[in-house]
């Protein structure tokens, strides 16, 4: 089985999170394929896709949104995850899990618009202080805000072994499900 791994990543760590995935994978499936997603030209030779791209804006990239629109049909024909890399646990505490849940339902439903998917998973990735306007960095600080690598491996490690799972499955009982939100 080939695999594709396709990201969009502005400052790397989307790109980071995307190769430690395929690392992982390959070691159950075979061969997993880990590619900036401006490198893909055609989808014909991978049995499924994970795909991810950072947040700006409340949005994926835009290279990461072309993909999606580009290989639509193609996409249709096989399993896709998606995963999404903002800023949710570095909200202040309070907001910090609603935020994420409201992201998560937000970009999953933009998202199932132009493909099914299998699955969605909003991650937190690496937001810097110098990645948020200065005025406004004080008032983040002040209310419970967080800069930092707010990556939880543990959680990408468990959302990939969960994908192996369903594609090592004979055809027969894997699940043809999609999410819907
Ligand atoms: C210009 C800019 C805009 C961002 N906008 C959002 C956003 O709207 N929502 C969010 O959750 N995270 C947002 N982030 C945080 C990034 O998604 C986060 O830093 C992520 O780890 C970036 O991934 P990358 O390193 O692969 O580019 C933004 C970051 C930058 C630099």
């Amino acid at each position: 089985m080939t695999v594709l791994i396709a990201y969009a990543s502005a400052l790397g760590s989307t790109r980071e999170m995307a190769q430690h995935m395929a690392y992982r994978m390959a070691g159950a499936l075979g061969e997993v394929e880990c590619r900036s997603v401006e490198d893909v030209e055609a989808l014909s030779r991978y049995e499924a896709v994970v795909v991810g791209s950072a947040v700006h804006n409340q949005a994926w990239l835009p290279p990461a949104l072309l993909f999606f629109k580009h290989h639509a049909r193609e996409l249709a024909g096989r399993p896709v995850w998606a995963f999404s890399v903002g800023m949710a646990d570095a909200l202040p505490q309070p907001i910090r899990r609603r935020g994420a849940a409201l992201q998560q339902k937000r970009l999953a439903e933009a998202l199932i618009k132009e493909v099914p998917l299998r699955g969605h998973k909003l991650f937190s990735g690496v937001y810097q202080a110098g990645q948020m306007p200065a005025p406004l960095r004080v008032l983040f600080r002040l209310t419970g805000g967080r800069f930092g690598d707010l990556r939880d491996w543990a959680a990408v490690d468990e959302w990939a072994d969960q994908i192996t799972a369903q594609l090592a499955k004979p055809a027969s009982s894997a699940s043809s499900g999609s999410i819907t939100g």
